[in-house]
């Protein structure tokens, strides 16, 4: 029995190894198509589709840039997600009769936080700042989405925010190998070692 073990273990552990190797480059896209209730139905598409559009379900778009509530994207590491303030902003006056804009209401009289349901997730172990990529991605003169799509899909398009991309480590690479290898942003020095994403 003995050397069997000692054969098993001498090809089975380079083939575990390996796959373990795979799991983590290409860790299944399990968190793609995730879209959890919200506690309010906040609708991106009404609030920042393009102006002059109608969202699928003909409702008007008010072309709202990301910035406005996202404000982080371009001064810190996280985008952010706005306080009750500033959907009061304009909710004082506009939309008092529909569903949802009674539940905001009511969240705020009674000065209760809001807890939005958190959709995209890295590991603790990962660093992942939006600003650097932001103020990369954001060609002068785009509106601001333009620059969230590459990691987020078009959201102002979306009823529901999901998760369109796996966000796992070989799309993080990816992208950071194609920029290095572009002749334009060689000087860049987008990296690809592991320190650049790992603490
Ligand atoms: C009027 C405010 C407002 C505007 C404008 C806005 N958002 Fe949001 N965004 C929110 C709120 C509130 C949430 C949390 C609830 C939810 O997920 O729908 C959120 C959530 C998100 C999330 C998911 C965050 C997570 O938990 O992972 C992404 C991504 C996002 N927004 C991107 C965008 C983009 C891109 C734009 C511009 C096209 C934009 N947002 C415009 C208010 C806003
Ligand atoms: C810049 C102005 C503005 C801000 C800021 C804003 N909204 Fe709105 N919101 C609107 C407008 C305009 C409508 C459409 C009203 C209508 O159809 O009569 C709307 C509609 C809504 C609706 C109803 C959607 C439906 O199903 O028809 C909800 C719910 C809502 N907003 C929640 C929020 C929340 C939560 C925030 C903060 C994260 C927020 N809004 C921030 C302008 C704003
Ligand atoms: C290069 C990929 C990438 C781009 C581009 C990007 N994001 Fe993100 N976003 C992420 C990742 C990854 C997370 C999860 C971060 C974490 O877990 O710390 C995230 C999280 C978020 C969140 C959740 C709250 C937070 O602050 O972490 C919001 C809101 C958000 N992004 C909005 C945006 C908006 C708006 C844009 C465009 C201006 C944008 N993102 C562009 C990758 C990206
Ligand atoms: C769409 C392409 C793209 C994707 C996808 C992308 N990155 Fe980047 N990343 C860049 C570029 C471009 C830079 C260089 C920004 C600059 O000019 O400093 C960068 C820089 C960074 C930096 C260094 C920031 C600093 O402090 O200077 C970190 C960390 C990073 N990325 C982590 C990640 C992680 C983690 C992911 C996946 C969740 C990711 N990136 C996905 C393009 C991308
Ligand atoms: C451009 C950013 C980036 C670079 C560079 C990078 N990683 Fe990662 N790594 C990630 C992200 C993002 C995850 C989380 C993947 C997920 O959630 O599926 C990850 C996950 C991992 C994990 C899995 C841990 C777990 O939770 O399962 C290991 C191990 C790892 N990376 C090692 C490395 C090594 C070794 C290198 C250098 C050869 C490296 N990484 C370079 C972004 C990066």
């Amino acid at each position: 029995m003995g050397p069997k073990i000692f054969k098993a273990l001498k090809y089975g552990t380079p083939v575990l190894f390996l796959l373990a190797a795979a799991w983590i480059i290409w860790a299944p896209p399990a968190r793609i198509g995730y879209a959890p209730v919200q506690p309010i139905d906040y609708r991106h598409d009404i609030h920042a589709g393009a102006i002059g559009q109608k969202t699928f379900d003909g409702k008007e778009q008010y072309g709202i840039d990301c910035q406005y509530c996202h404000t982080g994207v371009t001064t810190s590491k996280k985008a952010g997600v706005p306080s009750m303030n500033t959907c009061m902003n304009c909710h004082i006056l506009v939309g008092s009769s529909l569903p949802g804009v009674k539940t905001l209401k009511k969240f705020y009289a009674e000065k209760k936080a809001v807890e939005w349901v958190r959709i995209h997730n890295v590991p603790d172990h990962v660093r992942f700042p939006h600003a650097p990529h932001i103020k990369q991605l954001l060609k002068e003169g785009q509106p601001t989405k333009t620059a969230c799509i590459a990691c987020h899909g078009d959201v102002s398009s979306m009823k529901v925010v999901e998760q369109k991309e796996s966000l796992n480590m070989g799309f993080c690479v990816n992208c950071h190998r194609d920029y290095r290898n572009d002749v334009e942003y060689k000087k860049h020095g987008v990296s690809t070692t592991c320190n650049t994403c790992h603490y």
